[in-house]
């Protein structure tokens, strides 16, 4: 059945998982913030657990830093001044566009990466695109700087981060005293960044406030086919969309081994295939479907100013084609070089007693964009009923509890098993309201996996229906094995 996005997005809001824009009650909000309601806050824990965990996992470190740094670590960091997004405006109403989502949104098959400013306004001659609004023609294409601005004090210029990344740089020093003087070793933040985006879009994906969980790996570049993760990665094998195949207009990405891509010099180095590979097993762990995903090359001129190689991966939505869920950057040496000129302080380390400055690799996420992805991924519209088939260990909550009846003691006993199971570590809440079918549908809608009723059988031989959301097949268990069959059935190893 074909979806429709106004009915998700609509379900969203009422099982209060996305609400906005942001503040509602002021004029219907402003574009590009957004709020998360209950179950949308608990995903999101869920989500960025995830991303940390793995990270964890490949020896990296967590900080925290400050959100807001003086205008000097921005001009250090390049993102004062070159830090921008294509802007079109129309020369009669002012309205203002992102050039390259104007193209898109109205020609989705239209290839704009890589474009220059130029070709941008080639394209929009060609294309005959006009003002949404008033018809009218459009300006030329110019950069708009995406970086917010704040005051310190009375009158010191700062800015609010545009990413976590470089105030993960800035304590090198530190790090470097921390982990004895020993590289390579990776820090991540998990944590808020500000863009002024022009035209936030399609809800969570592009907004003006969100998370991002940057994990950075200093690595001496002489090292860079050494990193001990590469072995537990080289076999992986991933849709791989370079530069060239994208150049010869073969739509198609490409399954390479990572031994592979190394081997024929797509990937520079061994740890920077690694990176892909972490990358890829956070977005299998969060449970996106592989076939939906690819890692796109980003062409020479499209790369960040601070990037030697980029690979973003990027998911297919059914409404916006596809969207970036992380970038892999290989940022060589540039941030700590800069951070060192502009600061005046020596950020080079000792490497086989010559002084030298690390390379940073860096795996770049945003939170929201996985909330939402997950979330489109797992929505259905069936014949009867709405469904959202989250992964079981994503579902914000486990498991529902109903009595069948509200008489003859069954609701005493099902407060009783939703106890028991809260007592165990579950999430599980109890609904007594409604038939029992209306309360079934609640729990498909709301993304819960699993529905426990309780009726006149468990009074005599304790043991409860078992429900599963996405065959609607029913089971019937002991209470007392109820903890080692849920955690059994989170992990898909019951059929029901
Ligand atoms: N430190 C590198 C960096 O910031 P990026 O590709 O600009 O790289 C990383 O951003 C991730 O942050 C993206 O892949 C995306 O998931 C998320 N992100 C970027 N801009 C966003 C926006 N306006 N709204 C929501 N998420 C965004």
């Amino acid at each position: 059945m074909k979806k429709s996005y106004d009915k998700l997005a609509s379900l969203f809001k009422r099982k209060g998982y996305i609400w906005g824009p942001s503040p509602e009650i002021y004029e219907g909000g402003v574009a590009g913030f957004y709020d998360l309601g209950p179950l949308g806050t608990m995903l999101w824990r869920k989500v960025a657990d995830t991303v940390r965990m793995n990270y964890f996992e490949h020896s990296f470190y967590e900080i925290t830093a400050p959100l807001i740094m003086p205008k000097k670590v921005w001009e250090a960091s390049g993102h004062l001044g070159g830090f921008t997004d294509p802007l079109i405006k129309c020369i009669k109403c002012g309205s203002v566009y992102r050039t390259d989502k104007l193209i898109t949104g109205l020609f989705p098959k239209e290839e704009v990466d890589g474009l220059t400013y130029k070709e941008y306004d080639e394209k929009i001659e060609k294309l005959g695109i006009k003002c949404l609004k008033c018809k009218m023609q459009l300006s030329r294409t110019v950069p708009q700087d995406m970086m917010l601005k704040t005051t310190i004090g009375l009158d010191k210029e700062a800015y609010l981060r545009p990413e976590t990344a470089t105030t993960t740089y800035l304590p090198f020093k530190r790090y470097y005293e921390f982990f004895r003087r020993k590289l390579p070793f990776g820090v991540f933040q998990l944590g808020k960044a500000f863009r002024n985006e022009i035209s936030p879009r399609h809800g969570l994906i592009r907004t003006r406030e969100f998370n991002q969980a940057e994990a950075q790996l200093f690595i001496f570049k002489g090292d860079k086919n050494k990193w001990e993760a590469w072995s537990e990665f080289k076999d992986a094998e991933l849709n791989l969309y370079s530069c060239k195949l994208q150049g010869r207009g073969l739509r198609k990405p490409k399954q390479v081994l990572l031994k592979d891509a190394v081997k024929n010099k797509l990937l520079q180095s061994k740890a920077y295939a690694a990176c892909l590979g972490i990358c890829y097993k956070i977005v299998l762990d969060l449970g996106f479907n592989p076939k939906r995903l690819r890692f796109r090359q980003h062409f020479p001129n499209e790369r960040a100013f601070y990037a030697l190689d980029a690979w973003d991966i990027e998911w297919h939505s059914d409404f916006f084609g596809w969207v970036e869920l992380a970038g892999v950057h290989d940022r060589c040496d540039y941030d700590l070089k800069q951070h060192a000129k502009f600061s005046g302080q020596d950020l080079r380390v000792l490497n086989n007693g010559r002084k030298e400055v690390p390379h940073i690799l860096e795996i770049a996420f945003g939170i929201e964009r996985l909330v939402y992805c997950l979330l489109e991924q797992c929505y259905d519209e069936e014949k009867e009923r709405t469904v959202l088939r989250l992964p079981p260990h994503m579902a914000p909550i486990t498991i529902m509890v109903f009595p069948l009846l509200n008489k003859d003691k069954i609701p005493e006993k099902a407060k009783e098993v939703e106890d028991f199971l809260l007592e165990e570590d579950f999430y599980a809440e109890y609904d007594g309201t409604g038939s029992i079918g209306r309360r079934y549908r609640r729990a498909d809608e709301a993304g819960t996996p699993f529905c426990i009723t309780i009726d006149h059988q468990t009074l005599e031989d304790d043991s409860v229906t078992v429900r599963d959301r996405d065959s609607m097949k029913q089971l019937r268990v002991k209470i007392s094995e109820l903890p080692e069959f849920i955690e059994m059935a989170v992990s898909g190893e019951i059929d029901f």
